[in-house]
């Protein structure tokens, strides 16, 4: 769970990840759902900076969870926390921004790992239309919406996929040819790996503005609610 970000466009004093959602921190929530799928044994979670007892002090003592250090980038953290993984016939990668992800849908990332996928990701459809806009404003054409998905977290992985793409978006990096991924299964996708989808949820969005906080506040206040 990379969870070092500083949330800069929520604009909060606090890192986001320490930003209580309903009263409870983002990160807690986020590490909740894990554990409460079911189907998840251990979880790395990566400390915003500075934040390393903090975020030791929120969570359950007993050696499920481990809190570490990230990095500067969502990369970096991953790749931190990715150290600290070992034995593992799955790896998730799952945002602390998405704390509202349905225990489902990581049942769902994992049993599709299970059956022989090297990257499963949790695919939603784009319900706007989409137009690719120039630098002054100007529509330069629509963008065809059919085979356009929005994709989430957790995302799932076999562990050796996700490592040799890790090690190699590092060596990448290191040679100055690096590439800005957002999420996991881009650097799997960057070593020519194979990524498959998973339906995801709307309630898998990340939190990343005070408008998406105060939706998602919404939503836990309100219950169960229809998709
Ligand atoms: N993340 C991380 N390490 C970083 C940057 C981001 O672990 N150096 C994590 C965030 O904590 C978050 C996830 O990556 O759980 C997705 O990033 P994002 O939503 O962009 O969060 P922030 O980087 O915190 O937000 P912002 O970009 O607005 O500052
Ligand atoms: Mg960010």
């Amino acid at each position: 769970v990379p969870a070092s970000g500083l949330g800069t466009r929520l604009g909060t004093a606090d890192p986001k990840a320490l930003v209580a959602l309903a009263g409870r921190p983002m990160v807690l929530r986020a590490v909740d759902g894990l554990l409460g799928s079911g189907v998840v044994d251990g979880v790395v979670v990566t400390a915003p900076p500075g934040r390393l007892a903090v975020l030791r002090g929120l969570l359950p003592p007993g050696g499920v969870v481990v809190v570490v250090d990230g990095g500067v980038d969502r990369v970096e953290s991953v790749h931190a926390a990715l150290r600290h993984v070992d034995e593992a016939s799955v790896i998730l990668v799952h945002d602390a921004a998405r704390c509202l992800c349905p225990a489902a849908v990581v049942r769902a990332v994992v049993e599709k790992v299970r059956t022989g996928h090297d990257a499963v990701v949790p695919a939603i459809g784009v319900a706007d239309t989409l137009k690719r806009v120039g630098p002054d404003g100007h529509v330069d054409a629509t963008v065809d919406r059919t085979g356009l998905a929005a994709v989430q977290t957790p995302q799932g992985f076999s562990p050796e996929v996700l490592r040799a793409a890790h090690a190699r978006a590092v060596a990448d990096r290191l040679a100055g040819r690096g590439v800005p991924a957002t999420d996991d299964a881009g650097l799997v996708e960057a070593i020519g790996g194979a990524v498959v989808t998973v339906p995801g949820d709307p309630r898998a969005m990340k939190i990343t503005t005070p408008l998406d906080l105060a939706m998602a506040e919404a939503l836990v206040t309100a219950g169960p609610v229809p998709r």
